[in-house]
Parts: C-alpha cells; sequence; structure tokens
C-alpha cells in the first residue's frame, strides 16, 4: 500500500515508531533530568487504549518497528496490557523497549511472554559510586540483577547504551565493552545530546566523542566494520572473536538525518517530527475530539509528515537549542 506509506517531503520512508509511555522514572539521570523534575499530571497522559490506537494508525500506515521508551516505561502501570495487544500486531517485525533496566528482574519474563522482541539497557558505569552519580540512585546492583533476569527469560541481543563523559566514564569504556562481550550483550555508545537545561555539568566540557571511544576501544579490542544496520542513526562494529557488536551514535560528529526512518510521540501524545527541533502536533486533543476515529488520526499523521525537518542543528558548543528533556520525547 505504497500511497498509504508515510513519506516526507524529503523522500524518507517513516517505519519507525518511537512511543514514549510516561515521562516518569524512578532514577534521576544527570544528563536527562533535573533532580525536582516536574511531571506532567496524569490527565494530560495518553491512556493506554490512546496509546494503542496511535500504534494502530501508525502501523496502518507501514510504521513496521516500533519502541517503547518513556520516562522508564516499565513503571507505567498496566503496560504488559498494551505490549500484549501490540505484540500481537503481525505486521509488526519488530517490538522493543528502552529501559533503565530497574524493575527488569520482576518483569522480564512477563514482557518476553508478551511479545517484546528486544531491550535496549541503559548502563553508563559498572561502578557502584559512579553509577549513583550518573542516575542519582544507588541501584548498580538492581539493573544488573534485571539483565540477568532478561537474559534468563530468552532475549536475545540485549544491547547496552552507554552515554560517555568525559572525566565521568570515559576510562570505562574498555571495561564497558568487555562486559558486553562476557554477557552476550551488544552495546551502544552515545555522545550527549544537549535536551533540557541541566545544572550537573557543562556539556560542552563533557561531551566525549565516538572517534575518542571507538579509540579507546581500539586499544585493547580488534573493532571489524559490520555492515548490521537497524535502520537508526548507529554504525556498528563487530568486537573480533565475540557476538558482541559495538554501536556509536554521534550526533555531534555525524549527521545522521538523511537516513531518517522515525517519528517519535510523547507521552502527552506529541508528534514529535525531529529530536533537534522544537516543533510539535497535538495528536491527544485530535484523539480526545474525536475518540475512536482512526481515519481522521490517520489523515492528520500524513498531512503532519509534510512538516518533518530535513535535518537537526547540534552544536558543538552545546548550547540547548530544545527545551524538552529526553525524558518527555523518550530516547
Ligand atoms: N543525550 C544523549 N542520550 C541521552 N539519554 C537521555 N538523555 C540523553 C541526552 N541528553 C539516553 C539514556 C538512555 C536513552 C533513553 O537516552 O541514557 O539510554
Ligand atoms: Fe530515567 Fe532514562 Fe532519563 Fe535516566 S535517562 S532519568 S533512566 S529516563
Amino acid at each position: 500500500m505504497q500511497d498509504k506509506a508515510l513519506l516526507d517531503p524529503f523522500g524518507r520512508r517513516i517505519t519507525y515508531l518511537r512511543l514514549s509511555v510516561t515521562d516518569r522514572c524512578d532514577f534521576r539521570c544527570t544528563y536527562c533530568m533535573s533532580e525536582d523534575m516536574v511531571f506532567a499530571p496524569r490527565a494530560q497522559i495518553l491512556t493506554l487504549e490512546e496509546l494503542y490506537s496511535v500504534a494502530d494508525a501508525f502501523i496502518g500506515l507501514g510504521v513496521r518497528r516500533i519502541r517503547i521508551t518513556g520516562g522508564e516505561p516499565l513503571v507505567r502501570r498496566n503496560l504488559v496490557d498494551l505490549l500484549r495487544r501490540l505484540g500481537a500486531r503481525e505486521e509488526l517485525e519488530d517490538l522493543s523497549i528502552t529501559t533503565n533496566g530497574s524493575q527488569l528482574a520482576q518483569l522480564a519474563g512477563e514482557l518476553r511472554a508478551a511479545g517484546v522482541s528486544r531491550l535496549n539497557v541503559s548502563l553508563d558505569s559498572l561502578r557502584r559510586e559512579r553509577f549513583a552519580a550518573f542516575t542519582r540512585r544507588d541501584r548498580l546492583d538492581q539493573v544488573l540483577a534485571g539483565i540477568a533476569a532478561a537474559r534468563r527469560a530468552g532475549f536475545r541481543r540485549i544491547k547496552l547504551n552507554c552515554v560517555v563523559q568525559k572525566g565521568r566514564n570515559d576510562d570505562e569504556v574498555q571495561e564497558l565493552v568487555a562486559f558486553a562481550v562476557e554477557q552476550g550483550l551488544d552495546i551502544s555508545f552515545i555522545e550527549e545530546m544537549p535536551l533540557g537545561s541541566i545544572s550537573s555539568h557543562e556539556r560542552k566540557v563533557t561531551l566525549c566523542t565516538s572517534e575518542e571511544v571507538r579509540a579507546r576501544l581500539a586499544e585493547r579490542f580488534m573493532l571489524l566494520p559490520s555492515s548490521y544496520r537497524t535502520g537508526g542513526p548507529s554504525r556498528y562494529w563487530q568486537v573480533a572473536g565475540s557476538d558482541t557488536r559495538v554501536g556509536f551514535i554521534s550526533p555531534h560528529s555525524r549527521n545522521f538525518c538523511s537516513d531518517c526512518n522515525r517519528v517519535r510521540v510523547t507521552a502527552e501524545g506529541k508528534l514529535v517530527l525531529c529530536l533537534g527541533h522544537e516543533g510539535a502536533l497535538d495528536l491527544k486533543s485530535l484523539i480526545r475530539r474525536h475518540p475512536g476515529d482512526a481515519g481522521r488520526l490517520r489523515a492528520a499523521l500524513i498531512d503532519a509528515l509534510r512538516l518533518k525537518p530535513e535535518r537537526h542543528h547540534f552544536e558543538a558548543d552545546q548550547q540547548v537549542q530544545v527545551v524538552r528533556f529526553m525524558s518527555m520525547t523518550g530516547g
């Protein structure tokens, strides 16, 4: 159904949706939130039914992969009900979750049974004190237990996401890869993006580029270029002699917008066409004005895609250009 597909003015086909199910989180990562975040009132957050109708509209328009994000998606009550409904949709090739791992020890089995195919787990440090400094929560053990539970539940190709900051964890990247190899995980290193105003650090001082990380890794591992692509912004390398793939997400050092295949919907039902732009379309008011009107929702999405910006403009000086925090937009 070529004509029903979501195409933007730059010829990019949208096949991937990142759907945030909550702006709340049990952690307060310094690069993501301030300690005293104000969260949206519950009435402003899409209900599980509304989230499903958004996902359904996108699936009807050709989206084949959905990633559930937050905040921390697993703190959303009854999320598994939504996952079960999505997991049953034959059209979806991939249903994945980005999580901080804190609830995985309890939930991994249920997620697997619901049809979730892949997990990304955020992990910035394997050292207890550093982990606590990054997340403002002393929960490293809980997260490691969560990763172990996910492996036991049968998840394959679990991927760690690690935001690298100079002077904070850049000296640990080799250990993190060694951990990934030992546990049979993939790992992506992420350059911090200037999303939301934060006070804990100066981003231009802590920015560590993917090139720097790769150079450090090359001292200890042989990284073979890999043709593996997820359709996302990551570039992957294979750690020789292991199953582990190392990815780099480099919003600063590499502009990857030309093959962007994704859009995001926030927990409040705002359609975000590009992480680097403020513009967003309010799907929630449309859904609440016309509940159950799938046709109208689809037409609005097709229309909105005409506004997808060509590229983001994150610059090296790390000025905040987007006041939205990552926890609102969802990874
Ligand atoms: N820059 C880069 N990555 C971020 N994340 C959260 N905030 C930022 C930011 N400002 C990452 C988290 C998690 C994923 C959801 O996004 O570490 O892995
Ligand atoms: Fe929570 Fe993830 Fe933000 Fe950390 S990065 S505060 S775990 S939403």
